[in-house]
């Protein structure tokens, strides 16, 4: 809403109007996403058809028949034409079955890390806005995951492209204090960063979703750098690996959507943390 509808109007009557109008949104993204994917109004991936499962597991063909037959391993659905179909839960828990089997294999079929290897954290970053970063982390999201990676993907931006394109509506789904900012914040509300880590549509990937309350980050880091509150954890990028730290062990590689660096967050970077 423009400025001058607002002093034209009150602001009062600007704000109830906007909560409205954003209800009303709101709703309709609801319904937009009710006639999208019934009947529960949630995503969900497709299945994968014998020769799509060999491609991306390396079990060969004829493999995945035989245990079918056997009926050893998951029991694929049927369609219509009696060719198997098998979730992507369905495909790690053969890759998971066929490294047991096969440990010297053991890579070929489940590309986890090995002991000793680090957690791979990649951040998808652009100093322009609308040039692909939240599609880009989605993509990549989806690929680690169909390769069998376990992946964790971070909502950085308060915007929540991310979590919405997981199929997480922020103002619906996604309540006070379930962000990354819970696990990040300085005061007494911070969270354990296994209590906002939810499971997706996709196997394989966790999510933890941002809304508006992660600017609340953006805000609070210049003001404890200010104030030198800190305390432990550290600051910023600092901070976030090591809330990452904590979960490390469950995941192969961690993907951060980020927003746009702000003006606030790139004068409190230039600002030396306390000594
Ligand atoms: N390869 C592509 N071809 C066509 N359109 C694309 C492509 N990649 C992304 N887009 C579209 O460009 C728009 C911006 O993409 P996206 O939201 O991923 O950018 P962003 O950098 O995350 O934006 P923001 O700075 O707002 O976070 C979206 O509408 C997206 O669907
Ligand atoms: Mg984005």
């Amino acid at each position: 809403m423009n400025e001058t509808v607002v002093t034209s109007i009150g602001q009062s009557d600007a704000g109830d109007r906007i909560r409205r109008h954003a209800d009303i949104l709101s709703a309709q993204l609801q319904n937009m996403r009710a006639s999208m994917y019934p009947p529960e109004a949630k995503k969900k991936l497709r299945t994968f058809l014998t020769h799509e499962v060999s491609k991306l597991s390396s079990i060969p063909e004829s493999t995945l028949k035989l245990l079918s037959k056997e009926g050893r391993g998951p029991v694929p659905d049927r369609q219509e034409n009696n060719h198997r179909v098998y979730t992507l839960a369905q495909i790690n828990e053969l890759r998971a079955m066929m490294a047991e089997q096969r440990p010297s294999e053991v890579l070929r079929y489940l590309p986890h890390r090995r002991p000793g290897e680090h957690l791979q954290i990649l951040a998808i970053a652009n100093f322009k806005g609308g040039s692909a970063k939240t599609t880009t982390a989605l993509h990549l999201t989806h690929y680690l995951a169909l390769q069998g990676y376990r992946v964790l993907a971070v909502d950085l931006d308060p915007q929540a492209s991310l979590s919405a394109m997981f199929g997480a509506q922020p103002e619906i789904d996604i309540g006070p204090n379930e962000t990354i900012n819970a696990a990040l914040r300085y005061d007494e509300h911070r969270r354990p960063i296994r209590e906002v880590i939810r499971k997706t549509y996709f196997d394989g990937v966790d999510l933890i979703p941002g809304n508006l309350e992660v600017m609340e980050y953006e805000h609070d880091t210049p003001r404890m750098l200010a104030t030198r509150q800190s305390g432990a954890g550290g600051v910023f990028f600092e901070r976030l690996r090591n809330v990452l730290l904590e979960v490390e062990g469950e995941y192969d590689i961690v993907v951060l959507d980020t927003p746009l660096p702000s003006v606030i967050s790139r004068s409190a970077r230039s600002m030396q943390p306390p000594a």
